[in-house]
């Protein structure tokens, strides 16, 4: 084992007996995700020592022509060797089935409970639902009534169920969807996912923030100016149009991933590391969200759309593409600090990056100081940096402003695991630390609405941008305003 063998921090091979059931197995998200990660675990041991992997879809497959068709439609996997092939198939069932017919789940049923007996295990039964997010309420409502969701004799199984994003489309219908999971389910077999939140990067924030004693002094109004969180993608939209053009950046982007990040960056240190603590703390940051009225709207939000986006959409579509918005957080450590939130598709580079832009000394001795600022670069290279102000070597006092820096592949020797093996190694264990609690996504979707819902929203312009380009021009504008600039470039 390397110093930093990251795979072995966690034991997978002690998990209890599980069976994992993914529902749209044949989908994108298995394909480029679900399946790579899970491979992987298995290459490094991390899966349970008891394990099946059940994969649903519509298309008539076994298992070996199932894996056959992901590793073909897979951009992520690029070759499996024979012997990993066989190692995996041993986990592997697939089923066909149709999420309407209650004879298909019931026949899923005698499936999953035939895993028990010959073994004479209980298994942890955890459904995943990968599918088109409108299928999520029937999902869950057939599950029941096939009686997938029934304990094994006198042990106790946990049964729990994974809700891939977007969870809702608004504040009602998340509100109708954490209604129906509730009535089913306890909120600590609920795991509602944000891969964000898996990345290493965005766990080192607790971290850095609370084990260094340097910064959390500093973490408040009086030292910090602003706050820059940005997203910027190089990809377009691709295969997704459908959802996409129905869905746009900021309920694809800010709703969850920003908006989690965000809730890191602003919390208050949690009393212990449990779910509940750390959740606590994030839904205080998420509930003291400025809604953003009609008059302040135009003011603090730029929506923009690549190009050629329209014509991919198939006609005239006003789906927004990329989005910069200036808002704040109502808690007393950040009155009057602006957040400055961006993400746009078609970018000049993939990019995630937060700046945390501390204020100008209050009287500066020197000609030429610079602001500190602290940045963590979420992807593509994890990395912390530090903005000082040095002392040009030579006569006369000259500044040099230039970066501490902490980059996590020269710091780290070995993989880092992804965020999906991350997280579904946590719901094999039960743990929800990186989950989405029920009232956070409300919250979060309380927010979203003041701007999507707001009649204003789409009367608002669309700025158009050009492919590989930093967005458009007014979102740069919109900085000036305020005398500042992107730092994400
Ligand atoms: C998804 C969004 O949640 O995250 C996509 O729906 C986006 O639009 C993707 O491209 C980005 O994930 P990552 O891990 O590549 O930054």
């Amino acid at each position: 084992m390397s110093k930093y063998d990251f795979h072995h921090l966690k034991y997978g091979q002690s998990l209890p007996p599980t069976i994992l059931t993914i529902f749209g197995a044949t989908g994108d998200l298995s394909a480029d995700y679900l399946i790579p990660a899970l491979l992987h675990m298995d290459e490094h041991n991390l899966l349970p020592k008891t394990f099946k992997l059940v994969c649903v879809g519509r298309r008539p497959l076994e298992a070996k022509s199932y894996l056959d068709f992901i590793l073909k439609k897979s951009h992520v996997i690029k070759k499996l060797s024979g012997a990993k092939k066989r190692q995996f198939l041993k986990y592997l069932i697939y089923y066909q089935g149709n999420f309407k017919e209650i004879k298909d789940f019931k026949n899923l049923t005698k499936i999953l409970s035939d895993q028990d007996r010959p073994q004479h295990v209980c298994y942890n039964r955890l459904f995943y639902f990968a599918t088109n997010p409108q299928q999520f309420e029937s999902l869950t409502t057939i599950l029941k009534q096939a009686g997938l969701l029934i304990a094994c004799q006198a042990h106790e199984r946990k049964v729990r169920v994974l809700v891939e994003k977007p969870f809702g489309s608004n504040l009602k219908s998340a509100q109708s969807l954490n209604k129906l999971l509730l009535s089913f389910f306890q909120e600590e077999q609920i795991y509602r996912i944000d891969h964000y939140a898996g990345k290493e990067t965005v766990q080192n924030l607790m971290v850095l923030r609370f084990a260094n004693s340097l910064f959390e002094p500093l973490w408040n109004n009086r030292f910090i100016d602003h706050v820059e969180i940005s997203v910027l993608e190089k990809d377009g939209v691709g295969g997704r149009i459908n959802f996409y053009d129905r869905t746009g950046a900021i309920k694809d982007f800010l709703q969850n991933h920003i908006l989690q990040m965000l809730a890191l960056i602003a919390m208050d240190e949690p009393y212990n590391l449990t779910a509940e603590f750390i959740r606590n703390e994030k839904l205080k940051v998420l509930q003291a969200l400025e809604t953003l009225t009609a008059e302040k709207l135009p003011l603090r939000l730029i929506k923009g759309q690549y190009e050629s986006y329209a014509k991919e959409a198939g006609g005239k579509s006003k789906t927004e593409t990329f989005f910069a918005l200036k808002m704040y957080v109502n808690l007393p450590r950040w009155r009057g600090v602006p957040f400055y939130l961006r993400t746009g598709k078609r970018l000049s580079k993939k990019l995630t990056q937060i700046s945390i832009h501390f204020r100008e000394p209050i009287r500066c001795l020197f000609d030429g100081c610079a602001a500190n600022v602290l940045t963590l670069q979420i992807q593509p290279n994890e990395s912390v940096h530090l903005l000082i102000n040095n002392k040009i070597p030579g006569f006369g006092i000259k500044l040099h402003h230039g970066n501490l820096d902490f980059s996590y592949e020269m710091a780290f020797k070995g993989e880092i695991p992804g965020a999906y093996e991350r997280l579904l190694l946590d719901f094999m264990e039960g743990d929800q630390r990186l989950f989405i609690r029920s009232d956070e996504i409300e919250a979060a979707w309380k927010f979203v609405d003041s701007i999507t819902e707001s009649s204003l929203f789409k009367k608002l312009p669309l700025r158009f941008y050009k492919s590989g380009s930093n967005g458009p021009k007014e979102s740069e504008e919109f900085m000036k305003k305020d005398t500042k600039k992107w730092w994400a470039k």
